[in-house]
């Protein structure tokens, strides 16, 4: 069954918005798989946004990162990874739709309250990154 890597970032919990976030996951039928509260160390981050290292957001990414506690989590469903992605919106909160997480919560690309795996490859490294293979509970739901 597919997985994905989100994390509600320091934004989305500083504003009290992580029990709306994640009720999205489940009501849509998505199943939790790993849950952790933790502030990041700034390795996690810089490896976490290895990709984007050039780009010159990248520092103020990880400090911001770094700054408050975020909710990492895994989620599991048929075509979660992209689901995610449409749940959540556009990277900039400017121009993601209304009815998604950022068109409804967010106007600043910087502050975009959550993150989400970009494909099913790199979900499977982002939850290799952040949990341990103990940290995550294998079952299904009875529905
Ligand atoms: P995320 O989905 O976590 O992946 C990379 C992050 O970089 C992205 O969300 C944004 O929070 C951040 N980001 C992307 N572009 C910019 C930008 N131009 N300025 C600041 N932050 C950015």
């Amino acid at each position: 069954m597919e997985r994905t890597f989100l994390a509600i970032k320091p934004d989305g919990v500083q504003r009290g918005l992580v029990g709306e976030i994640i009720r999205r996951f489940e009501t849509k039928g998505f199943t939790l798989v790993g849950l952790k509260f933790l502030k990041v160390s700034r390795e996690l981050a810089q490896q976490h946004y290895d990709v984007h290292r050039e780009r010159p957001f990248f520092t103020g990414l990880v400090e911001f990162i770094i700054s408050s506690p975020v909710v990492a989590m895994v989620w599991e469903g048929d075509g979660v990874v992209a689901s995610a992605r449409k749940i959540i919106g556009a990277t900039n909160p400017l121009t993601s739709e209304p009815g998604t997480i950022r068109g409804d919560f967010g106007i600043n690309i910087g502050r975009n309250l959550i993150h989400g795996s970009d494909a099913p490859e790199t979900a499977q490294k982002e939850i290799a990154l952040w949990f341990k293979d103990e940290e995550l509970v294998n079952w299904q739901p009875h529905l």
